[in-house]
């Protein structure tokens, strides 16, 4: 089979994005390859670790409309024939014509993959760690979700609890919730590269 080829949006320090790009290198570019890092902000620290690891970055802040800036970050999607797009703490919505489009390369087939930091639909949106935390709530966890065009609204693909045990301060709290998405996100890129999740590769259309 060819190898998946993943782009990863981020636009933060870039925890996640770090621990696909390892697990990538660990599984080997004959399956899976982080073809590139997108990210919407100059000061993303993400930027400097992925290419330290030798993994090529873009810039492409929003400097116009929403369109023009979509448009932008999908002919970079084309002309790198990229099959799935992970975000990892990208913080901007993607629209309904950028979705499809991406799909339309794919059979339709939508591709594009979110990780939050709660048992959605609980804790949308930003601080949801903190805000769950401040709610004392037993147990919060982790979703990988389809993207949709909402604000972490998309179908679930997977989620895991992470339970607040009565010793947990904010900080070991958080701890534990990053561990878990970057092995829950790894675990994914890991079935991407051994076909256990099916991809449709990219495929031009006019
Ligand atoms: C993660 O908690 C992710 O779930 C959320 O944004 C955060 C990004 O963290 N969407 P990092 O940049 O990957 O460290």
């Amino acid at each position: 089979m060819k190898p998946v080829r993943v782009a990863i949006f981020a636009s933060g320090t870039g925890s996640n994005a770090m621990a696909l790009i390892k697990k990538a290198q660990e599984l080997g570019s004959s399956s899976v390859e982080v073809v590139f890092v997108l990210s919407d902000m100059e000061q993303a620290g993400v930027l400097a670790k992925a290419q330290a690891q030798g993994v090529l970055t873009f810039l492409r802040e929003k400097k116009k409309d929403r369109s023009t800036h979509e448009q932008d970050i999908l002919f970079l999607l084309k002309e790198h024939r990229i099959d799935w797009v992970l975000l990892a703490g990208y913080m901007r919505l993607l629209s309904s014509s950028f979705l499809e489009k991406f799909s339309s390369w794919h059979q339709g087939q939508s591709q594009i993959i979110n990780i939050h930091p709660s048992l959605l639909p609980a804790y949308p949106g930003v601080g949801s760690i903190e805000r769950a935390f401040q709610d004392q709530v037993p147990e919060s966890g982790v979703t990988l979700h389809w993207v949709d065009a909402g604000m972490d609204t998309g179908p679930h693909l997977r989620q895991e609890k992470v339970i607040r045990s009565k010793d947990d301060t904010l900080e070991t709290w958080s701890e534990k919730i990053h561990a878990l998405e970057h092995q829950m996100y790894t675990s994914f890129l890991e079935d991407l590269s051994r076909q256990k999740i099916k991809t449709a590769y990219f495929q031009e259309t006019p």
